[in-house]
């Protein structure tokens, strides 16, 4: 069982996804995703009146992070969409998504998915036994989205969503089920 891998087959957007470098030119890309996401209600003015620069995205953001992983989906060379995993703040054992966000214009086109899944296979990749994120209730974009992804909305919360795949594909008992030589 030690030489076994949990079948996890990717999807054509996953492949367009690599972690980001500290470089000025992964700044430049991702202030000019993040610079597009007050263009509509997505996220309910929480984006918009700050102006990203590539100088402020490189030392903030990807010089200083101490984050697990920050993901860029990168298509016809822009970033289309980006999500964080970072240490969860009170559990060893799971990993956390601090922020993910597809441009306003190109939602809908599997980006998010992508990268959900795929910060799903690099927790498990890492042994972490769950991933957790929170959102809002009426994101009607995300919660859908989530749901189909494994996470469940924790009870009495505005909103907690966990997503215990990560135990569950790493199992011992399931293991002959969902892993491959
Ligand atoms: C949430 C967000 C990241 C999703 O990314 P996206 O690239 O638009 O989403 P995708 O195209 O990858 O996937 C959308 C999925 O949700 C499903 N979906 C969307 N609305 C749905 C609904 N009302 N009912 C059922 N399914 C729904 C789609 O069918 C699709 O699933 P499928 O691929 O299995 O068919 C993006 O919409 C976004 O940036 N929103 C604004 C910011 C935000 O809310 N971020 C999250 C904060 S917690």
């Amino acid at each position: 069982m030690e030489n076994t891998k949990i079948i996890f087959n990717k999807t054509p957007q996953m492949e367009k996804i690599r972690s980001a470098e500290a470089s000025q030119e992964d700044a430049e890309k991702l202030a000019a995703c993040l610079n597009t996401w007050g263009e509509d209600d997505s996220w309910g003015g929480s984006f918009g009146s700050t102006k990203f620069t590539t100088k402020g995205v490189f030392s903030e953001w990807l010089e200083q992070s101490k984050m697990i992983d920050q993901m860029l989906l990168i298509d016809d060379d822009e970033v289309k969409a980006y999500c964080s995993i970072d240490n969860h703040w009170d559990d060893k054992d799971a990993a956390y998504i601090p922020l993910l966000g597809a441009r306003p214009k190109e939602q809908g086109k599997g980006y998010g998915k992508a990268l959900l899944l795929e910060a799903l296979r690099r927790c498990i990749k890492l042994g972490k036994r769950r991933l957790d994120l929170y959102t809002w209730p009426g994101n009607i974009k995300a919660v859908p989205l989530y749901k189909k992804t494994g996470y469940m909305w924790v009870y009495k919360t505005s909103v907690l969503m966990q997503n215990y795949l990560p135990a569950i594909l790493s199992t011992s008992l399931f293991k002959p089920f969902f892993c491959q030589e």
